[in-house]
């Protein structure tokens, strides 16, 4: 693989580990200003030492993120669709590559609708994308969306879809934890990340996702609501990042989570 995809990538999933914890906050781009997302910056700033890379597009992060940050970001650069629109799935490309190497992003993202009326317009944005991401080396993280169709997430459908994105040439894929994951890894030759997907009943379910997806051969999350519309944001990613890199069970992470959730009852919200 070239030296710049590389090198990027290396930012984004840790060396020692090869494990990441992406932050997903891009989720304005098609929901507005989205609970506990309202004030981007209020919500993203603690988190960020936390957080192995960050997913949001270039709007957010031109007044949102302060550019001394180290972090390295992975931007969003399809949309042009809205939940309150005719179809999530009719996306196109609103960033070009050259603006993402002005950003210094260390990986751009798209999202693919397998299966949907807009699968071959999706399709040909990934292709195309990866054609002049890669002469830069900007590594492309292809995103299986489902839109509102919530009960297409089984191991069938997305690995099938995390097959498709990697036959184009995606660097590696995001998609969701399902039933038989170990089919949807095996079939798919990039590394995969995780999604969070909508706020799970329980701090248990959130930790356990985490820990399952990455026992089933997932290299990492790249999670938003279950992380930002915690009361705990800091004290919930705290806990995932010790299941990522640290080899922590469920009950060990969800005993940290309690433990810093305690402490911070005296000195504040984390
Ligand atoms: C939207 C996205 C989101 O970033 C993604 O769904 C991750 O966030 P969450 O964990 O909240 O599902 O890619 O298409």
């Amino acid at each position: 693989m070239d030296w710049g995809i590389r090198n990027r990538l290396s930012r984004i999933f840790q060396p020692q580990d090869g494990r990441t914890l992406m932050l997903a906050v891009d989720h304005g781009y098609f929901l507005g200003p989205t609970t506990r997302l309202e004030d981007p910056r209020k919500t993203i700033t603690p988190l960020l030492p936390y957080a192995d890379a960050i997913m949001l597009t270039r709007g957010i992060l031109q007044t949102c993120v302060d550019p001394t940050a180290t972090v390295p970001v992975v931007l969003r650069v399809s949309g042009g669709a809205t939940i309150v629109g005719r179809d999530l799935a009719n996306e196109t490309i609103t960033t070009s590559v050259r603006d993402a190497v002005r950003l210094n992003a260390s990986a751009v993202a798209l999202s693919i609708f397998v299966g949907s009326d807009y699968e071959h317009q999706t399709l040909a944005n990934l292709a195309r994308l990866i054609d002049e991401a890669t002469p830069y080396g900007i590594p492309v993280l292809a995103v299986t969306a489902v839109g509102k169709e919530l009960e297409k997430r089984d191991a069938r459908y997305l690995a099938l879809a995390c097959r498709v994105a990697a036959e184009l040439g995606a660097h590696f894929v995001k998609t969701y934890y399902c039933e038989d994951f170990e089919k949807v890894v095996g079939g798919c030759p990039v590394p995969i990340v995780i999604a969070g997907g909508p706020k799970l009943e329980s701090d248990m379910d959130v930790l356990r996702l985490a820990y399952d997806a990455l026992q089933g051969g997932a290299a990492g999350l790249d999670m938003g609501r279950n992380i930002w519309q915690h009361d705990h944001p800091v004290a919930m990613i705290r806990a995932i990042r010790a299941i990522v890199h640290e080899g922590a069970t469920p009950r060990q992470a969800y005993e940290l989570l309690r433990d810093l959730t305690q402490a911070s009852a005296s000195v504040g919200r984390v």
